[in-house]
């Protein structure tokens, strides 16, 4: 039960972010603000030149990685995207399989696959499909991909083991998966949780630990982090990251200039989210 409410709250969430114009909110992401979407996506590892070569609109600054830059992709693969949003790195993997491979966006936000539609029609991708459908119960057949990305939305559901056991299936033997996720790098307190809006990607966040452990309970190999960052990193500490935390907890964030500005009780919730998150990018292979 808890698992659907969440689910719903997630979804509601985001089908709201698809459907605001993107100069009407600050750049909200798992991991804070900008005042651009690309600003916040050079951060996270894309270059202004990938972000110059999808359709205005596909990038919502929402992830906090680029999998696509670390996953060696070859032309003629098969890659299927958990939790696509409007399409970025869709997009961005489209180029690399080139017109012999196929991109597969998978989304539950009806509202997230209008907009990636909506994008593909604008780039004239005849590799990139969306489909609707939840992680948790992959919209795709057995032994189909040759890699499974994902960018900051395993985080976001209360199944983590579930997703990953749908990449193992519907990964050919030898495939890999390539993620770009937010976990703990200590455990957060029981008020923060409840606190946390089910689309700011804490709420049931895992500690990294068992993030791996359930990533070779479902049978990958070779399973390695290849780069973790802070979550928030210093300069993000800063007024625009405090913002959108805030604007999570419905507070007239739009009007804050600092963190100092921060009620007691907020400037708390900033910092031990902050001290908490860390940013990581795995990989693994299908044996
Ligand atoms: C943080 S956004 C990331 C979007 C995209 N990966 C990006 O980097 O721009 C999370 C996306 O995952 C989708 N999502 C969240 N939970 C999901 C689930 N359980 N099944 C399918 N999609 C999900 C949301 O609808 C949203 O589009």
């Amino acid at each position: 039960m808890q698992e659907e409410k969440i689910r719903k709250e997630v979804r509601e969430g985001y089908a709201k972010i698809a459907k605001e114009e993107p100069s009407s909110r600050p750049t909200t992401s798992c991991c804070g603000s900008s005042p651009t979407h690309e600003e916040l996506s050079k951060k996270m590892g894309y270059t202004s030149e990938e972000l110059n070569s999808i359709p205005k609109g596909s990038n919502l600054g929402l992830g906090c990685g680029n999998p696509v830059a670390l996953a060696s992709l070859k032309e003629g693969e098969t890659v299927i995207d958990l939790g696509s949003g409007a399409g970025v790195d869709c997009f961005l993997a489209a180029k690399k399989v080139g017109e012999k491979g196929k991109v597969i966006g998978i989304d539950m936000t009806p509202e997230m696959l209008d907009k990636a539609r909506e994008n593909t029609r604008k780039g004239n991708y005849e590799n990139v499909e969306f489909r609707l459908g939840e992680i948790e119960h992959l919209p795709v057949a057995d032994n189909k991909a040759d890699v499974v990305i994902s960018n900051c939305v395993i985080n976001l559901t209360s199944n983590k083991k579930k997703v990953y056991e749908e990449a193992f299936r519907v990964l050919k033997p030898g495939g890999r998966i390539m993620v770009s996720d937010l976990v703990l790098k200590k455990e957060l307190s029981a008020a923060i949780r409840e606190e946390a809006h089910p689309s700011s990607c804490i709420k049931t966040a895992i500690m990294k630990d068992k993030y791996l452990e359930t990533i070779e309970e479902v049978g990958f190999k070779d399973i390695r982090i290849l780069d973790e960052r802070q979550y928030c990193s210093e300069e993000l500490t800063n007024d625009s990251d405090a913002k959108v935390i805030i604007a999570n907890r419905n507070t007239n964030a739009q009007e804050l200039k600092s963190i100092s500005e921060l009620d007691e009780k907020s400037k708390k919730y900033v910092e031990e989210v902050l001290a908490s998150t860390l940013s990581v990018n795995v990989s693994a292979i299908k044996p």
